[in-house]
Formats: structure tokens, C-alpha cells, sequence
């Protein structure tokens, strides 16, 4: 089997060597930008390392693989704190008073779920690339009064089967570290959310300060990866999580590229000590 990350690290140190940097101070300069906030988005973190699949497919056949244990798996991983975090997400959206929610990488549908109870929103859809996913969400409402408000569709974030302006507010809750393509997905987003509309995020993210970033890294690469091994059904997939949540760009950086999008009133509030980040923003 290739190894693709030994090959591509020794295309790295090839070029590095050809403009006179070595691999070493090549690191610390990484490390200074990661640390300055400076950084633009890493190479794509995907689940199967040996595998062809596009990033998309991997991440499909990943989260159709846990499905069945993502809920149960992912309140011990953030230790019950995600609850807080989604119900800081469901105020915001049901304040701005939606007649139309639109969930993105909605997963087994908890957030969409709490909209439909929570907000008078007559329409809420949820969507995702993951039918394994979709089907817990879509057991979770059957025969429940909220079947007729909320519904569950297969589709990928970075092609959105929505016409333009179609949203009155849109979320994305650990989801948009996903994507294959970060600015393509956040432009769909764009297009198909109405003028003024709300666009919320709420994504992992690196803290800033001693010692809740070295803690962050103890638990995400030391812990986290564990449990999911001993858990879940796919044994590289927390790997996977917890990697792509070290790399991916957050508070500013992120703020940057929704801006470059077009969004206005950008603003990010990180979530205990840091580990997460609600993004907020309108068209
Ligand atoms: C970590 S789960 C989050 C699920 C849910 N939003 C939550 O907060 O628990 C990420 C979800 O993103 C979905 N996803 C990844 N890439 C996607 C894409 N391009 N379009 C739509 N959904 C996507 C996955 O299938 C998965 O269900």
C-alpha cells in the first residue's frame, strides 16, 4: 500500500530545500503562524489516509459507518458540553425569527430538531451527504407532531438544491470542517440565504492560552482518539475528528474568509475556554 503522507512529506522537504529552508525552521515558521493566528487553510485532513475516495466520499462512508453511535459518542467526547453550546445556537436562531431554518451537515438532526420546537419557523429542512446519518435523524421525528415542520434530505453542501435567497437563517454545527471545499460550500451558503438573513456556525477550535491549549492537545490527540477507538465501529474516525479540528482555521482566520465571501456583522464568541466557537454573520 502507498504511503501517501511519507511521499508527500518528501515532496515538501524537496522544495523546502530548494529555496534554502530546512525542514526544521520550516516547522517553527508554521507553528509562529499557527500561533499568530496568521494561518491559511491547511492541507485537507481526510479520514482514510490510503484511501482514492475524494475527501467527500471518505467523509460519507465515515459518518454512514458511526452513525448508529455518534449521539451517545459525541456527548462523552465533549464531556456533555456540547448541549450548552447548541442551546446558545437554537437562542440565537429562534430570536431572529425565521420562517425558514435550513441546517447544514445536520447529522442525526438534533440541532434542526430543537428549531422545530423551539422557534416559529414553519419550515425546516436538514441536509446532509450521509444517508446513515440521515436515517437516525429521520427516525427521531416520525410519527412525532413535528413531521410536518421539519424534513430530512440527502445533499452535499458544496451544491446546494436550493434557489437563491431561500433561507431566512442557515446553520452549520460541526460540520463545516468537513467540507472538501471550505469556501465553495460557505459561497452556497451565500447564495441561498435570504438578504439579512442569519448564517450561525459552531465549530471546534483551538483555545489560546496556558493550560487550556496544551490540555486541548492532550485530550484531542491522547484521549479523544481512545475512546473512539474502543467505541465506535470505525476505528480511524476519531483520529480523523479530532485531527482535522487541530488544523482547521478558526476565531479570525475563519472570520477573514467569511468575509472574503461576502458576509456582513461577521463576529466570533469562543466557547468554554476556547474549544469551540459560535460564528455568526449576515447577508
Ligand atoms: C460531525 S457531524 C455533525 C453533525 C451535526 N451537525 C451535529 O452537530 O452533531 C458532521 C456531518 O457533516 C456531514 N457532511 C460532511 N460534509 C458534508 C457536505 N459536503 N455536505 C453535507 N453534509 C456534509 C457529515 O455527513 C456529518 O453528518
Amino acid at each position: 500500500m502507498i504511503n501517501l503522507n511519507y511521499h508527500r512529506n518528501q515532496v515538501n522537504k524537496l522544495k523546502l530545500s530548494q529555496v534554502g529552508i530546512s525542514l526544521k525552521k520550516s516547522v517553527a515558521l508554521q507553528l509562529y503562524f499557527m500561533e499568530a493566528g496568521i494561518g491559511v487553510m491547511k492541507e485537507n485532513v481526510t479520514p482514510y489516509k490510503d484511501s482514492d475516495l475524494t475527501k467527500k466520499k471518505q467523509v460519507e462512508q465515515m459518518f454512514d459507518t458511526i452513525s448508529g453511535n455518534y449521539d451517545g459518542l459525541n456527548r462523552v467526547i465533549s464531556l456533555g458540553a456540547d448541549v450548552k453550546w447548541r442551546k446558545k445556537v437554537v437562542k440565537m436562531i429562534a430570536d431572529s425569527n425565521p420562517s425558514s431554518i435550513l441546517d447544514i451537515a445536520t447529522g442525526t438532526g438534533d440541532l434542526a430538531i430543537k428549531f422545530t420546537e423551539k422557534s416559529t419557523a414553519d419550515k425546516v429542512v436538514g441536509l446532509d451527504i450521509s444517508e446513515g446519518m440521515l436515517s437516525v435523524a429521520r427516525k427521531k421525528t416520525e410519527n412525532s407532531d413535528l413531521a410536518d415542520r421539519v424534513s430530512f434530505i440527502k445533499g452535499d453542501s458544496e451544491a446546494l438544491p436550493f434557489s437563491d435567497n431561500s433561507f431566512d437563517a442557515i446553520t452549520v454545527s460541526f460540520g463545516i470542517r468537513n467540507f472538501e471545499n471550505l469556501e465553495k460550500g460557505l459561497s452556497e451558503i451565500y447564495r441561498v440565504l435570504s438578504p439579512k438573513g442569519l448564517f450561525v456556525i459552531l465549530e471546534t477550535s483551538v483555545p489560546k492560552n496556558f493550560p487550556w491549549k496544551q490540555g486541548y492537545f492532550v485530550y484531542t490527540r491522547g484521549i479523544m482518539p481512545v475512546i473512539g477507538k474502543i467505541f465506535s465501529k470505525d476505528k480511524v474516525a476519531y483520529n480523523y475528528l479530532s485531527e482535522s479540528a487541530s488544523v482547521f482555521p478558526h476565531g479570525e482566520v475563519l472570520n477573514n474568509i467569511l468575509k472574503k465571501i461576502g458576509f456582513k456583522e461577521v463576529k466570533n464568541m469562543p466557547q468554554t475556554f476556547g474549544v469551540a466557537t459560535i460564528y455568526s454573520a449576515t447577508k
